[in-house]
């Protein structure tokens, strides 16, 4: 996987000579396979054109909060929702004065206030001023609030003063962020899922099967990853393909995904099984072709596949056990039901009668329901809801 895949990055330029280096800062996004958009403030634009960032990031530059067309385009607070990562490259004295008061009389005041990404802030200033009584306040001030520091570095100036302010290089910005993307809340954590459909074989060359793409699990084995965990995908035959630092496993059956999965739970703490298993297979599997031939009418008898999910939270107890859940109808009251007679820690249900959300699509909609409380996932692509997902998890586990 590249660092920044499916990744959308708001990059925030401020005022200061170092705002030369932001262009190369997208470059290096763009090259790890991130979506950059960038927002500029008024006085960064005195220093880099926005039509060089706009050229290097390939979209339209975000400056003015009070514009009508920006806001009928993506609004403040939509950018502010889209971003997974800002990173405020260089930032002035009198940025990190603003955001420490929460001020928003400026698009990009406006924005890290309205977001939940994470903050990364790599300051550039004169050295006097960083030491500055002032800027060294409003730097604990926003350390305690969990902004995330990068740099200054110390070393030679624009100005010729030597010391600490100057911005760390765009190299060494995009490496610590990867850095502290691999040390996420899972780190040490060993997450088993399960994706796909599952093929019950008739005969060597018929199956029953179901429509589900392995889109959501393959997402959520990426969501994981992001968040440091180590990752076994016990996956039905699938087209796509899962990022080479997972552990794949493929498999065909019901049986075999059980299987598979027993052997990845000895050592894992978490399960999420997101695979469409089949509830039946044939009773009977014919070793050659069945022959069109050989009878006006074919019954199949089918017998029922056991339950992985309700097997992993009854062998193994310690582990933080999520089911999916895919409904038609009574959605909420099912999955609930569900979450409850399988024993498990958490339950994500989706209504699966919406084409446009669910099996085979790029986009979900979802309820995540734990024994205390359900959270509303309102329809988004599949990688941001397994993220959210995540987090969840994370947050519980680490509790
Ligand atoms: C030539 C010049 C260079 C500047 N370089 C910096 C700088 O590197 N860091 C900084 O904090 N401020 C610098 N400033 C001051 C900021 O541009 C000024 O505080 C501005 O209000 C910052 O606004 P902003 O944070 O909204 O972009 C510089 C000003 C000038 C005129």
């Amino acid at each position: 996987m590249l660092n920044f895949s499916k990744k959308n990055i708001l990059l925030c330029v401020t005022g200061g000579i170092a705002a030369y280096k932001s262009a190369e800062i997208i470059r290096l996004f763009k090259k790890n396979g991130a979506d950059v958009r960038v927002v500029m403030t008024e006085s960064a634009k005195e220093f880099i054109t926005p039509l060089t960032l706009q050229a290097v990031s390939g979209n339209d530059i975000h400056d003015s909060l009070l514009d009508e067309k920006a806001e009928s385009a993506m609004g403040h607070i939509e950018l502010a929702k889209w971003a997974d990562i800002i990173l405020i490259a260089p930032c002035t004295a009198e940025t990190m004065s603003k955001i420490t008061h929460g001020r928003a009389d400026d698009l990009m005041g406006a924005l890290i206030l309205a977001s939940k990404a994470n903050v990364y802030i790599a300051p550039a200033m004169n050295t006097n001023m960083w030491m500055d009584k002032g800027t060294q306040n409003n730097y604990q001030k926003l350390l305690s609030r969990n902004y995330t520091f990068i740099g200054p570095a110390d070393g030679e100036q624009a100005c010729g003063d030597v010391g600490p302010g100057r911005m760390v290089e765009p190299n060494d910005i995009i490496d610590l962020i990867i850095s502290s993307l691999k040390n996420g809340p899972l780190a040490n954590k060993i997450v088993t899922i399960t994706a796909g459909p599952t093929r019950e074989q008739i005969d060597p060359v018929r199956f029953i099967s179901n429509n589900s793409s392995g889109k959501m699990g393959y997402s959520i084995a990426e969501a994981a990853l992001e968040l440091g965990a180590t990752v076994n995908l016990v996956s039905g035959p699938v087209s796509i393909k899962a990022d080479k630092s997972i552990n794949l496993i493929k498999v065909n059956s019901a049986n075999q995904m059980l299987e598979s999965v027993m052997n990845c739970m000895s050592d894992s703490d978490i399960f999420i099984g997101c695979a469409a298993v089949s509830d039946f297979k044939p009773s009977d599997y014919s070793e050659s072709k069945i022959k069109k031939d050989s009878a006006d009418n074919l019954d199949i008898k089918l017998e029922k596949n056991k339950d992985i999910l309700s097997i992993v939270s009854d062998k193994f107890p310690s582990a933080y056990v999520v089911g999916f859940a895919a409904e038609t109808s009574n959605v909420k009251e099912n999955a609930k039901s569900k979450l409850i007679s399988k024993n498990l820690n958490m339950i994500i249900s989706n209504d699966v009668s919406d084409k446009s959300i669910g099996f085979d699509v790029d986009e979900n909609e979802v309820n995540v329901i734990t024994k205390d409380e359900i959270i509303f996932l309102k329809r988004d692509k599949k990688i941001r809801i397994a993220r959210n997902v995540l987090n969840t998890i994370a947050a519980q586990i680490n509790n």
